[in-house]
């Protein structure tokens, strides 16, 4: 097959890490009998040095161009300054909104071999596989009003949590459709013994599970969920939950696999568009060292594959090789424990892609 593949590196790591998807990509090419192009665009604050917007409008038309984008990290402190009116961060929530990509699926699978990389005990972690599906383009991170202002009582500030019947309906069902090619369990996530929006957001869900019987939706508040993550994380399957939510647990989450380095995501609109990124950040402080973990943004590239190419044998193909790669003992060092041996961002990303083979 053809596709286009919108490479969007953005900053910090991101530029080391989806060079090294990319390759892995170009392998899977290779073996499989594909064409793939790679067109690359600047996103954050790389934009905003060379244009002054985060999100360039020939980026943004790139990907709308393109059957998927794969997506690097963003920010740094550079860009930092909190009363810039532009920041880095802007271009992804943009990305996010302007390609309606309201479904970010951020898988937690503890690799074997990688239990001692985990700062929890081994009897909680080992067998962990849960998917979080995060709604990524409505709640405290789009809704308006969202401004500072100061009055005779000083300097105030507001954000807006906002979600209607239709965005939570949408996005708990992705989380029933998941669930039912898994162990068919959806927790759904919210607050709704304080918050109004989560009183509504409890009543959709229980809607949806309803018409999806095959499906067990139970509920959990955010703070008993964020308990439960690290007390005992194999109870969970499919967490579904709203924008700021699931940003915190994944970052929790992300401990359960032993590194942010090991955690892919994927961003989906409907239809077959969608973003894949790593769930790590631009890690200013190990840029340009050669030293990230680039096996989150590889498996990103498999996600990528199997759910915007529909090629779930090249899918397959990759994550086995990620595993192989482990297998051999071979680390990057944010995962690196005894008997392992510590390569670089580079030659992880040339190991994983010289074990790309047909099954
Ligand atoms: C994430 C990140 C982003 C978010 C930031 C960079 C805006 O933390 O993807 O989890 O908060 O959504
Ligand atoms: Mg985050």
């Amino acid at each position: 097959m053809e596709a286009i593949i919108a490479v969007l590196p953005g900053d910090g790591i991101g530029v080391e890490v989806t060079a090294e998807a990319v390759k892995v990509l170009a392998a899977v090419a290779e073996h499989f009998g594909h064409r793939f192009s790679f067109p690359t665009a600047i996103v954050g604050g790389a934009a905003i040095d060379e244009t002054g917007t985060a999100l360039p409008d020939e980026t943004l038309n790139l990907c709308r161009h393109s059957a998927a984008i794969l997506f690097g990290a963003i920010g740094g402190p550079k860009w930092d300054d909190p009363r810039a009116a532009v920041r880095p961060e802007q271009g992804l929530l943009a990305l996010r909104k302007g390609l309606g990509l309201y479904a970010n699926l951020r898988p937690v699978k503890l690799s074997a071999g990688l239990v001692a990389s985990s700062t929890l005990k081994p009897e909680v972690v080992s067998g962990v596989d849960l998917i979080v599906v995060r709604e990524l383009t409505g709640g405290l991170y789009f809704g308006q009003p969202s401004r500072r202002w100061t009055d005779d009582s000083g300097r105030k500030a507001v954000d807006t949590l906002i979600y209607s019947e239709h965005e939570v309906e949408r996005v708990v069902q992705v989380a029933c459709d998941l669930a039912r090619g898994r162990r068919k369990k959806v927790t759904s996530v919210d607050k709704q013994n304080v918050l109004s929006s989560s009183r509504l957001w409890r009543e959709i869900a229980t809607e949806v599970g309803a018409r999806n019987p095959d499906v067990v939706v139970e509920h959990m508040l955010v703070d008993t969920c964020a308990m439960q993550l690290v007390r005992d994380p194999c109870q969970f399957d499919v967490i579904v939950t709203e924008n700021m939510f699931g940003d915190i647990l994944t970052d929790e989450a992300s401990v359960l696999a032993g590194s942010m380095g090991m955690l892919p995501s994927a961003s989906l609109a409907d239809g077959k568009l969608g973003m894949y990124e790593p769930i790590h950040g631009s890690a200013p402080q190990i840029a340009g060292q050669n030293v990230a973990n680039p096996i989150a943004a590889i498996l990103s590239a498999a996600m990528l594959l199997r759910l915007s190419l529909d090629c779930p044998a090249e899918a397959d193909a990759v994550e086995r090789a990620v595993q192989q790669v482990l297998d051999e003992g071979y680390r990057t060092a944010d995962i690196q424990s005894a008997d392992t041996k510590v390569v670089g961002t580079c030659e992880m990303g040339d190991l994983i892609a010289s074990r790309i083979a047909r099954s």
